[in-house]
């Protein structure tokens, strides 16, 4: 196994997400005593919720730099930041409106933009602005954390979609066929260039696709857009419960 691949299995969903919020904790640390900022991509969905409300409360709230972090976001639905189905509001609500982060260094994405391809590409530009560049030149956050579907989806890079081969683009928009939308998600290229990739991802429904993503067989893993993420330079983290790892062969 790539030595930069770490599986680290919590008995409950609750004791995964106190791993991943350990970790989240750990590398903001490091980040900003490296260089002065801790550049963080959220994940939308239902799993990370109870995750960021962890990170707002003692203590992790108090051993994260939030005055020096800056939140992005992985993909974003096509309605507005205030409707319940936004990542930017769920996460607004669970963390980001009860921590000192800087109102200037929390970037929503704009969802629900008019002209979704403009918009895309200006955040893109706004993450450029942001970030440093890695080792191969694309802006390398310090840890983008992900979630995946019981069909492999990641951000918003469903099975088949054309999004899956930009390889250059950072940000672009995705057709959703299961819900015939468009999205707005980081795209593979810029996922690959961070320095840490977390997946956080918990529950039987995602048994099957999580041991397919981490089975040695990279044929079988990059047929679901989850087995696409392999950092260029950087380290991948699953933080998974029991029940998602049940599956996963080199665990009992
Ligand atoms: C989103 C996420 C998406 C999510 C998976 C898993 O916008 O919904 O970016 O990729 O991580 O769909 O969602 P759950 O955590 O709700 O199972």
């Amino acid at each position: 196994m790539d030595d930069r691949r770490s599986i680290i299995v919590g008995e409950t969903a609750a004791d995964a997400r106190r791993l991943a919020g350990q970790i989240i904790a750990t590398t903001a640390c490091d980040a900003v005593g490296r260089h002065g900022q801790f550049t963080l991509a959220l994940a939308g969905g239902t799993t990370p919720r109870p995750l960021y409300e962890f990170l707002a409360t003692p203590p992790l709230n108090e051993s994260i730099p939030w005055q020096d972090t800056q939140i992005f976001f992985g993909d974003e639905r096509d309605v507005p930041a205030d409707h319940a189905d936004s990542n930017y509001h769920m996460a607004q609500e669970a963390l980001l409106g009860s921590v000192p982060i800087r109102l200037e260094n929390v970037h929503p994405m704009m969802g629900d933009a008019d002209d979704l391809n403009l918009a895309a590409q200006s955040y893109a530009e706004q993450i450029v602005r942001v970030l440093p560049a890695g080792p191969d030149g694309r802006p390398s956050f310090d840890l983008i954390l992900l979630g995946m579907g019981g069909d492999g989806h990641t951000a918003s890079l469903f099975p088949g979609s054309a999004a899956l081969n930009e390889a250059d683009t950072l940000v672009t928009c995705a057709d959703v066929p299961v819900l015939s939308r468009r999205r707005m998600t980081f795209t593979l290229p810029l996922i690959n260039a961070a320095a840490n990739v977390l997946f956080l991802v918990t529950g039987k429904d995602k048994a099957e696709a999580i041991a397919k993503v981490l089975s040695d067989d990279p044929a079988a893993a990059a047929e679901l857009p989850a087995g696409r993420v392999q950092p260029t330079h950087g380290k991948l983290l699953f933080v998974l419960d029991e029940d998602a790892a049940r599956q996963t062969p080199h665990h009992s």
